[in-house]
């Protein structure tokens, strides 16, 4: 059986970003895997978040986990935090981890363009930390957007040097993983490559933004003048919006405005109205269950006990192989 890790960020609530490109793949993967999914608050740390709000976010991120058919009987659900083993091997691991390569990183690179106040050694080390949640359950498959390529590709490199090092086959190599053709990459609805929240608020969707609010962010959404010749190739906020299209609407309503687009008579206001009534469609039922879980405290606690027991066995096990592989042994 397939072992399978994956994590989100409490940095506020899951968006659509968020929910295609990796939640939806928690959900399906659930049923024949063994399966660690958990609320990445030790990342978190980075942007250095007030304790009521890194507590909150964890609640968002539990609750939208639950909402979205995640299923605790299933899959172990836990918050890394719980997981003191995951902070021991990420130090194991910075070890032999070289300044230059995560320097390197696109993800770090990013950071230090977004936040040049707070470039922290936790931002370096980004991928270490990463790397130690996906070994610690010795995994082989982590389902993940599109954006996470690199760090996946850097987990190999950390999990094969280990082996190397100690002349040991002990870490598989997990590869990053998706139901579709290729790794997801939502874009948002302000023009730009990526859905995400740090960068724009107006970017994202949530799974839990009522229905007023999410028209009146598709309503706003970048669009231009509209094409003035058949066929011409689209500017990336149009491409942005078909994409959204693509995802949420039907084939059939894809293709009735692809069609408009390729004739010249498209209305761009009559497009996203669509699209804002299937988001909405969409979003409904997890919308309803998000409120109904949020004021369940005894459930959620119940959940996260369970996942950090079930969490800890795992981590445990290997924790205490890697002791004795690097030579940490007691007299
Ligand atoms: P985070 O919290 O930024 O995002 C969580 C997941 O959502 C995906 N995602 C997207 N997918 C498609 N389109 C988008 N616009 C979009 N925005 C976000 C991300 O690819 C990710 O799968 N480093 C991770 C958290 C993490 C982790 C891990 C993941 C920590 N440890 C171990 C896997 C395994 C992150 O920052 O994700």
């Amino acid at each position: 059986m397939n072992i399978v890790v994956s994590g989100i960020r409490p940095t506020g609530n899951l968006h659509l970003g968020n929910y295609f490109g990796a939640l939806k793949s928690f959900i399906r993967m659930q049923e024949e895997n063994q399966c660690f999914f958990f609320i990445a608050d030790y990342h978190s740390l980075t942007t250095h978040p007030t304790p009521a709000d890194l507590h909150g976010n964890v609640k968002n991120v539990l609750v939208e986990f639950l909402a979205c058919g995640l299923d605790p009987e299933k899959a172990t659900l836990y918050v890394q935090s719980d997981l003191p083993e995951t902070a021991e091997l990420y130090l194991l691991l910075n070890m032999n981890a070289y300044v230059g390569e995560l320097e390197r990183c696109t993800s770090f690179k990013e950071k230090i363009r977004q936040q040049p106040q707070n470039v922290n050694a936790g931002l370096l080390t980004y991928p270490t930390l990463m790397a130690a949640d996906i070994i610690i359950h010795r995994a082989h498959k982590v389902p993940v957007g599109k954006d996470q390529e690199q760090h996946l590709e850097m987990t190999r490199t950390f999990a094969n040097r280990f082996n190397r090092l100690y002349n040991i086959e002990y870490f598989p190599e997990p590869v990053a993983y998706t139901f579709e053709e290729n790794l997801v990459k939502i874009p948002g609805l302000d023009g730009s490559l990526k859905m995400s929240k740090s960068e724009n608020e107006n970017s994202a969707i949530f799974l839990a933004d009522p229905p007023e609010v999410i028209r009146k962010k598709v309503m706003r959404a970048v669009t231009d003048a509209g094409p003035t010749e058949p066929n011409q190739p689209k500017p990336q906020a149009i491409e942005n919006l078909f994409s959204l299209m693509k995802v949420l609407s039907d084939a059939e309503t894809y293709d009735h405005f692809n069609a408009l687009y390729n004739s010249c008579q498209i209305r761009y206001g009559d497009m996203k109205k669509q699209l804002a009534e299937d988001v909405v469609r969409f979003t409904e039922p997890f919308r309803e269950k998000i409120l109904e879980l949020s004021s369940n405290e005894e459930y959620l606690r119940k959940v996260v006990e369970m996942g950090a027991e079930k969490a800890r066995i795992s981590a445990q096990k290997t924790i205490r192989e890697v002791r004795e592989i690097i030579g940490f042994k007691s007299f």
